[in-house]
């Protein structure tokens, strides 16, 4: 099966999306060791959310892409940069598949949108992102699309009691 035989629509995310994104990011957290947020899930209300979203349609350096299938968040990438002027060019990337998604090429139809959006944004000349060393399959994917490894963090991060070394990657644009 395909992303495309499973209608799944990739577009920016819109304030009216809060209550979905939140439910997906809340499931996602726990689905691998994988994800800086743990069980504690997102602490902000879908409303803060709403203006949240709001704030970054409007932002030029900063956005949200969501997959949707049934009218439900299933996926989210992004690119968070800050407003100061001598680091907005820097843009954070972060992704996320729900598990029963995985394997059919979204991660990266969404990462290959999230480097059209940060070309044509004029503004993004660096993006970066860290990953999990052990996470084997979203090196794979980073690497796939340029992504070089500038560090490995030792001790970058921990769950479940364990410390695992985390990469710092980044892509020039
Ligand atoms: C990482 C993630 C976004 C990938 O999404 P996806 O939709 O499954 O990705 P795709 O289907 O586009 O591609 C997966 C690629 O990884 C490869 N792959 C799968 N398992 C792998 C493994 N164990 N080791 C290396 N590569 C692997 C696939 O072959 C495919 O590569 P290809 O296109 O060259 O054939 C998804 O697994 C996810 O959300 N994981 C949990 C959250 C996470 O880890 N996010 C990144 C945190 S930095």
């Amino acid at each position: 099966m395909t992303q495309e035989a499973l209608d799944i629509v990739i577009r920016e995310a819109k304030p009216s999306d809060a209550e979905s994104l939140l439910q997906h990011l809340k499931t996602t957290a726990t689905e691998t060791g994988f994800m800086t947020m743990g069980k504690e899930g997102p602490r902000i209300t879908a409303n803060e959310e709403k203006k949240q979203l709001a704030r970054l349609q409007a932002s030029c350096n900063n956005v949200l892409l969501v997959a949707v299938h049934q009218e439900e968040v299933i996926g989210s990438a992004s690119v968070h940069a800050d407003s100061s002027p001598k680091i907005e060019h820097i843009g954070e990337v972060g992704i996320v598949i729900a598990k029963e998604y995985w394997g059919l090429g979204l991660g990266t139809l969404m990462l290959e949108e999230i480097l059209d959006w940060a070309t044509n944004s004029g503004i993004i000349k660096r993006l970066e992102l860290t990953v999990q060393a052990r996470n084997k399959k979203a090196r794979h994917l980073y690497e796939k699309m340029g992504f070089q490894l500038e560090a490995t963090m030792q001790r970058g991060v921990k769950d479940e009691g364990q410390y695992h070394d985390v990469c710092l990657m980044s892509k020039l644009l």
